[in-house]
């Protein structure tokens, strides 16, 4: 049996999956299962015979269903002790699974959590708020103009409230999308290579992941570079702001990354491509084809979708496969990246599922 007694001590320093990895903290249960898709295929009118939906299941990471952002913070965490910082500080809507998911790798290190958070507090806590308070977070509200303002200074002033009381603070940008941040996806994609190797070895995939803070995307571009997965394709499918400018912030942390890290790959090495269309009004709010992709999910497969990012990806990788966007014969890989507590929190209330 493998007991991970003390993560607090687990720096993995001798299995580096690349010379310039950082260090990391072993957080999560990997690797995660990977599952075929058939029955959600036949609803859409897709022959399973001739078309390949796996699911990458990132919703199983461990640490109490933390999704894609557990991977991030192996390093972040990491990279946080080796500074002795005890506490982490971070951002993100009330809602925030990215939130949800530092303060439940704070627990479980002996470590602070303090969280500053948009929005008000409701008063009804729910979802990801409800996990907040019981991992024993901090959390500050602050309302649209004071958190969209100066940022900076809000980071600041947090900052130095947690020195003020005598604590280290860490800061962790929006969804730990930072280059020490990208490593998590980088792993990631070397783990599910390794999974299709034997099942599907020389075929052609098409990975799919939500683009939201950019970190996973980065971090899935990099991996597949690094890994030498040269016929696999990444396409990230943005769900919090327009296609342009997520595809430009996906090239700026993958280029930020490659530099900090001397990994001495290219623009070229490193396509950065994007499904447009699937965001719908506005980050955060559900779509006709997400909501109706998360019915489909559930009800076919028992696989649980969000409406702000798996949903609304997985309506993108079923009309890309409808459409003739994957390659013919691609193998196709959604990952999923969690989100299950947004569902179950204010995002999920107004979608109407039992319709
Ligand atoms: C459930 C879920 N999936 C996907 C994403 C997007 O990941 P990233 O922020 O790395 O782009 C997020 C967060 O933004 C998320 O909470």
């Amino acid at each position: 049996m493998n007991i991970a007694a003390r993560v607090d001590v687990e720096h993995l320093d001798g299995v580096r999956l690349h010379p310039k990895e950082p260090g990391r903290l072993s957080l999560c249960a990997l690797p995660t299962p990977v599952e075929r898709m058939t029955r959600l295929l036949e609803v859409r009118g897709l022959d399973p015979e001739s078309h390949t939906l796996l699911v990458k299941r990132d919703d199983k990471t461990g640490l109490a269903v933390s999704g894609n952002k557990v991977r991030k913070l192996e390093y972040l965490a990491a990279d946080a002790l080796a500074q002795g910082c005890d506490t982490l500080v971070t951002q993100g809507a009330v809602q925030s699974n990215h939130c949800r998911a530092t303060a439940a790798v704070a627990a479980r290190l002996g470590l602070k959590s303090r969280l500053f958070l948009r929005g008000e507090k409701p008063t009804n806590v729910n979802g990801n708020l409800l996990l907040d308070e019981l991992f024993g977070a901090e959390c500050s509200f602050h309302d649209a103009q004071e958190y969209n303002g100066d940022r900076d200074a809000l980071v600041q002033r947090v900052m130095d409230g947690v020195r003020d009381g005598g604590g280290k603070p860490y800061f962790i940008p929006t969804g730990g999308s930072v280059e020490t941040g990208s490593w998590g996806y980088v792993r990631a994609m070397f783990e599910l290579a390794e999974q299709l190797e034997a099942p599907f070895r020389g075929r052609e995939v098409d990975v799919f992941c939500t683009v939201g803070s950019c970190g996973t995307h980065a971090g899935c571009v990099l991996g597949r570079a690094l890994a030498g997965l040269d016929k696999w394709r990444v396409v990230g499918v943005p769900v919090a702001a327009t296609s342009a400018k997520m595809a430009a912030w996906s090239r700026e942390l993958v280029d930020d990354t490659v530099k900090q890290f001397g990994l001495g790959l290219s623009e070229a090495d490193t396509p950065v491509e994007v499904l447009d269309g699937f965001i719908g009004p506005a980050y955060g709010v559900p779509t006709p084809e997400g909501t109706a992709a998360i019915r489909d999910a559930a009800r076919h497969e028992a696989l649980v979708l969000d409406p702000s990012y798996t949903g609304k990806t997985m309506a993108g990788v079923l009309h890309a496969m409808q459409s003739g966007f994957v390659r013919d014969g691609a193998v196709v890989v959604f990952i999923h990246t969690g989100g299950s507590f947004g569902l179950m929190g204010a995002a999920g209330n107004d979608t109407g599922w039992s319709a």
